[in-house]
């Protein structure tokens, strides 16, 4: 017995990333964000963030006031979710007071012009750039693509000294408690699916992206100024329930590894895999189960 729905629709990938926000939230590096704030051009700059998926990002940095005015281009690959995404900073700003309007690219919220781009990142990169940002940002999504190869491109979409914030960017680890013998064989695997995944016919990210992106940064002349852990830690709260919407989020962390793996029945038995995957989701129901991803964030300038 497993604990998720099969097929994985738009409307549960937003849900997916709804849920994340709070996970995010206390995840992101405080002192890299401390960074981010010094670098931060004043008056109203152009943002661009890519993959940005459901927009929670530019809702929270409007939460933190680290945003208000200027532009946020939100860039993604997925044409349904950028639709979701409309909706939900709609939604966001209603619940929060602020004034919105929609508008056929994207929305105004606030002082701030919100535009949804749909492109592939590759794609993106390849074609002839248009206006610059003064302000890049990838959030869990680094560790999507091929950073050696798409890198120097990201860094051209800044100005000369353009601030760039990469954040939450998956580094090797991942526990799960209480401890279970299979999961080393486990997340080898699944560290391996990484390696060698492919989408949008391109590489797409590897499992050690955190650490290596400390070098590419280094490379392409843009090293970081600051730099620390993001790691995922959710729990259940005493009581046994997990805050917000985070049962959901656990539950699609586990769908991930279960799709991940099922159709490789060479390096996990499929038996074994539907027993981990049981015996977590029995533990999930129960309040029982912790889960811990090791990730990186980064922030600094583009080269001069
Ligand atoms: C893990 S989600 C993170 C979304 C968002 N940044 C957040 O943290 O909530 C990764 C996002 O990157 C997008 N993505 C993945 N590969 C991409 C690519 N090659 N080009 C553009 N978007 C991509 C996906 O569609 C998805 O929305």
């Amino acid at each position: 017995m497993t604990c998720f729905d099969d097929a994985v629709t738009t409307s549960g990938y937003a849900r997916y990333l709804a849920a994340k926000t709070s996970v995010d939230d206390r995840a992101l590096n405080r002192h890299v964000v401390s960074e981010l704030c010094r670098l931060m051009p004043a008056g109203a700059p152009r943002v661009l963030e890519v993959g940005a998926g459901l927009g929670t990002m530019v809702a929270r940095l409007l939460d933190w006031g680290v945003v208000g005015a200027g532009e946020y281009v939100l860039l993604d690959a997925d044409r349904r979710l950028l639709d979701c995404s409309r909706r939900w900073l709609r939604d966001w700003a209603t619940a929060r007071g602020v004034r919105s309007t929609l508008l056929p690219d994207g929305l105004q919220v606030g002082d701030l012009r919100v535009r949804l781009v749909h492109a592939e990142l590759g794609g993106y990169l390849d074609a002839v750039p248009g206006e610059l940002a003064d302000v890049l940002i990838a959030n869990a999504v680094l560790d999507l693509v091929d950073v050696p190869a798409v890198l120097p491109g990201l860094l051209r979409l800044l100005v000369s000294g353009g601030v760039y914030w990469f954040t939450i960017n998956y580094d090797g680890e991942t526990i799960f408690e209480p401890a279970h013998p299979l999961d080393d064989q486990i997340m080898r695997a699944y560290h391996r699916d990484m390696d060698e995944r492919v989408r949008y016919g391109r590489r797409a990210g590897e499992s050690r992206t955190g650490r290596h992106l400390l070098h590419h940064l280094r490379d392409a002349r843009a090293p970081a100024l600051a730099a620390g852990s993001s790691d995922w830690v959710v729990h259940p709260a005493p009581d046994g329930k997990y805050p917000a919407d985070e049962a959901y989020f656990l539950r699609s962390i586990l769908r991930t590894i279960r799709d991940a793996l099922r159709g490789q029945p060479d390096r996990v038995e499929p038996a074994d895999l539907a027993d981990w995957l049981a015996v977590r989701c029995r533990q999930l129901a129960a309040g029982d189960l912790v889960y811990i991803a090791h990730q990186l964030d980064f922030a600094g300038r583009s080269p001069h």
